[in-house]
């Protein structure tokens, strides 16, 4: 187990299309216990794999239940809008106003290799897709309507 270092936005492996993965080993089980390590250390909701400067399609989303492990992942299914505030661990200390699906269905394998499907709505759709994108080299913030301004993240502290 071990903490790894989260990249900010400035880094080129944030910006670059991630490779599938093809071995389900050790290696990969070492990097998915280090992401839930690093993402529980942030208190992040998801965690993508080049965040942590590996160009591999694997990201964590913590559902509030359970922190998913998704290798390979795609978008099956979406439904609905929600425009709403959005931040990303490599992007510290800013939030943007993103549009989103309302709900989002995804196929992913987990670590043996075994496909399965999960699915969910508000914030979990959100960071279905937030954590998808990253896969693409995607930020928020290449997406973002614009960002939340001091006085309005003050007001949501506040809530
Ligand atoms: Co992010």
């Amino acid at each position: 187990m071990g903490l790894r270092k989260i990249l900010t936005d400035k880094e080129p492996a944030l910006h670059k299309t991630c490779r599938e993965v093809t071995n389900f080993d050790a290696r990969l089980h070492k990097l998915l216990d280090d992401m839930r390590e690093t993402l529980i250390d942030s208190n992040g909701v998801g965690l993508a794999a080049p965040q942590v400067g590996i160009l591999r399609r694997v990201v964590l989303v913590d559902t509030g239940e359970e922190i998913l492990e998704l290798v390979n992942p795609s978008l099956l299914e979406t439904d609905g809008e929600q425009i709403g505030a959005e931040g990303c661990l490599s992007v510290p200390g800013k939030y943007g106003l993103v549009k989103r699906p309302m709900y989002a269905k995804v196929r992913a394998q987990d670590r043996y290799g075994e496909w399965y499907e999960a699915e969910g709505e508000e914030l979990i759709a959100r960071c279905f897709c937030h954590e998808l994108d990253h896969l693409d080299g995607i930020l928020y913030t290449e997406i973002m309507e614009r960002f939340l301004t001091e006085e309005e993240l003050a007001y949501d502290e506040e809530d």
